[in-house]
């Protein structure tokens, strides 16, 4: 069996129409606009309204790149759906989307992998793809974050936004397509962005629902750090075994953690910042959504086209990391 290429052929983005700013933050939390955009870069985020749920975004969005990518629902095996925050505990996103989809064809699933979950994906599929396993997938980063924030902890509030990006995975031509990707975790820093509450280990009662064990929690001073670290590590040697340098690289697509993240990660890999690109200010930390997102505006507005290098690295709860190298 001869082995192939895989790339991204399609993709698409969808966010709720409603929007937090920092001045309304400020009615709600002891913070400020000055605090918040020093510290994060963040102005806004998006949040959805009491009737939206994950699926609806992630399902926009796929449905804009089967569009992309010239694709029926119909078309692809497998969806897999990243997301923190699914619309409930059983069945998966991924077979939710996949109802909604019509992709009557596939197998839908869930990755669980906070931030870093949308680069899970395009490993795992990447590797189906080039073994011929599959034809078509749809990779997908959806998330409803405002739904799990407690906004009595401005340490979590005034980060978090939500919104669905997607992509349609299939055969490239050779050279083409993900040239490089890695994904790690380390299951000790747990304590340092979880929900503890809801699962089998304290379960959903009266306490925990009290206590606010079901909102994240997040020690985000920690995590910088090592979110900083190991994107810069991942980046660097996902460059090396696609043989490439920061130079070859067009843009630089990290997850939106935090503005002053994005800045540490590129200044560590010698990237010069104009290729870095950045989102951070209209959409927040939208998690596992972040990257397919600010890959579909830069398609949009040809900042990625035809030849393009592309790095994207991703960091979070878990914690989780990740790297990859594509060519358009
Ligand atoms: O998505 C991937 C995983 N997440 C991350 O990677 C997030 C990484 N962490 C961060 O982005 C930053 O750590 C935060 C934005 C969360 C916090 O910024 P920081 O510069 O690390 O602040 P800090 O937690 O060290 O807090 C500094 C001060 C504290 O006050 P004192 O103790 O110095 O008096 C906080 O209580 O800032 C205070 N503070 C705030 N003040 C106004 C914390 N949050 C706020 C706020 N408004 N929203």
């Amino acid at each position: 069996m001869t082995e192939r290429n895989a790339g991204i052929i399609g993709m698409g983005h969808s966010y709720p129409e409603g929007i937090l700013t920092n001045a309304d933050l400020e009615k709600i939390v002891e913070t400020s606009d000055e605090w918040i955009t020093s510290r994060t870069g963040i102005k806004q985020r998006h949040k959805a309204a009491e009737h939206e749920y994950t699926s609806m975004f992630g399902t926009a969005a796929a449905k804009q790149a089967l569009e992309r990518a010239g694709l029926e629902p119909t078309d692809v095996q497998l969806i897999v759906c990243a997301t923190t925050t699914p619309d409930q505990i059983m069945p998966s996103t991924g077979a939710l989307i996949q109802a909604q989809l019509g992709a009557t064809n596939a197998a839908g699933m869930d990755i669980f992998a906070a931030c870093s979950g949308f680069l899970y994906g395009l490993t795992m599929v990447e590797s189906m793809i080039r073994t011929r396993q599959i034809e078509h997938a749809l990779v997908i980063g959806a998330e409803v974050l405002t739904k799990y924030v407690d906004y009595t902890d401005r340490g979590t509030c005034v980060i978090f936004g939500d919104g669905a990006g997607a992509a349609v995975l299939g055969p490239v031509e050779k050279g083409k397509g993900i040239l490089a990707t890695k994904i790690r975790s380390d299951g000790r820093y747990e304590e340092q962005l979880y929900a503890p509450g809801g699962g089998t280990k304290l379960g959903t009662t009266h306490e925990t629902i009290d206590e606010g064990l079901h909102f994240f929690k997040m020690k985000g001073n920690e995590l910088f750090k090592v979110a900083v670290r190991s994107m810069a590590e991942i980046s660097a040697e996902m460059l090396a075994q696609a043989g490439l340098t920061v130079d070859d690289v067009d843009i630089v697509i990290p997850h939106q953690a935090n503005q002053r993240i994005t800045d540490a990660v590129a200044s560590r890999l010698g990237v010069d910042e104009t290729k870095v690109y950045s989102n951070i200010a209209e959409l927040g930390n939208t998690s596992s959504a972040s990257i397919p997102i600010a890959m579909d505006e830069c398609i949009q507005s040809g900042r990625i086209k035809e030849g393009s290098t592309v790095l994207l690295t991703a960091f979070g709860g878990g914690v989780t990391w990740g790297g990859t190298v594509l060519k358009f």
